[in-house]
């Protein structure tokens, strides 16, 4: 490969993740810790289904593939509307039969439709342990986790019109940049630097802290589904939405240069929902990976 061509292709891969970095579900961190907390509160159960189903490049981590279906998604387009839900604008609320469908109209292709389908994909193959896998059930564990994780991102449940926030432009202190990628990144990357010592694992044992203390009270309440459902992605979307409306685009106009008050202020938010987003993901794979051994037993 001549020089010429070495540095056609390095602009090239900027450009490509700059995209990737445009419109993305949480960023890659953010993604890294929704799965590393989720990994904390795994069943014995849970756990052995998981380790058979990664592919070799986790590692044997979950937490390593967990933004796997944000690097597939320029390959295969079919999947990029499953990554959020676009709402009506300004109406700060949710409905799964309005606002669940592509912008060709096509239906249950949004985020909560697709956890719906990868938690009965697994569900279903770990119950009739006999038929043959109808699913690539590694590509249905990778996207569940990743769209567990993008749910909880509040302008991934954002309004149309805008395309949840990603053609507001702002500012970020100094940096320009859209309201989508300040809450899938910047938030989470100026925390890292201003908390965290540029280190994810700090500020994930500080989140599991609260987990464990100031938090622990409403644990049980965000694992659990109504009517002993094995999924319940409809709530999460309606928080999300909510909690776009009261924070993320409040204060956040095209144009605004965003800094302190607005990054501390929003950090707390957005790590609740990391941390909701981790023991929801647990307690779905917990469900799921838990049916077969009822079955069993019955
Ligand atoms: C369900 O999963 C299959 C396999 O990945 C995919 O082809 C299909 O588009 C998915 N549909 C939805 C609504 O997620
Ligand atoms: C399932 O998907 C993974 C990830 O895309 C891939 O590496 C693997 O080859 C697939 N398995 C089958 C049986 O197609
Ligand atoms: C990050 O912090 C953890 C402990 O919180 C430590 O074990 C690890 O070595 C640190 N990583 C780096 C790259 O400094
Ligand atoms: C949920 O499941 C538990 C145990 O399987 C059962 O005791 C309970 O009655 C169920 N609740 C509902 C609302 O179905
Ligand atoms: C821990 O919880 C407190 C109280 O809810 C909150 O103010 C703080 O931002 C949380 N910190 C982290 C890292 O989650
Ligand atoms: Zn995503």
């Amino acid at each position: 490969m001549g020089g010429g061509s070495g540095l056609l292709w390095i602009g090239r891969a900027l450009i490509v993740f700059q995209l990737i970095n445009g419109v993305l579900g949480w960023g890659k961190e953010g993604h890294f810790a929704v799965c590393k907390i989720a990994e904390g509160y795994l069943t014995e159960d849970a756990l052995a289904a998981i380790k058979e189903l990664l592919p070799d490049s986790a590692e044997g981590d979950l937490a390593n593939v967990c933004s796997w279906p944000d690097e597939i998604r320029f390959h295969l387009r079919w999947s990029s509307p499953l990554h959020y839900i676009d709402t009506p604008d300004f109406k700060c609320n949710y409905e799964y039969c309005r606002d669940c469908h592509d912008s060709a109209g096509r239906k249950d292709r949004c985020v909560t439709g697709a956890i719906y389908n990868y938690t009965m994909q697994l569900k279903s193959a770990y119950q009739n342990s006999v038929s043959e896998a109808k699913y690539n059930l590694t590509e249905a564990l990778m996207f569940l986790s990743h769209f567990i994780g993008d749910v909880h991102q509040p302008l991934h449940v954002g309004f149309t019109g805008d395309l949840g926030g990603n053609s507001i432009i702002v500012r970020w202190f100094r940096r320009k940049t859209n309201l989508h990628h300040v809450w899938d990144n910047m938030i989470i990357e100026s925390a890292l630097k201003t908390f965290y010592s540029s280190n994810i694992t700090n500020m994930i044992q500080t989140i599991q802290w609260n987990i464990t203390d100031g938090w622990a009270n409403d644990i049980s309440s965000w694992e659990s589904c109504k009517n002993n459902h094995t999924v319940c992605p409809e709530p999460y979307a309606s928080e999300s939405i909510s909690l776009a409306c009261k924070y993320a685009y409040k204060n956040a106009t095209p144009g605004s240069t965003l800094k302190d008050d607005y990054f501390l202020s929003r950090l707390p938010i957005v790590e609740k929902r990391l941390a909701q987003g981790g023991i929801r993901l647990a307690a779905t794979l917990n469900r799921i990976f838990a049916s077969q051994i009822k079955i069993a037993e019955a």
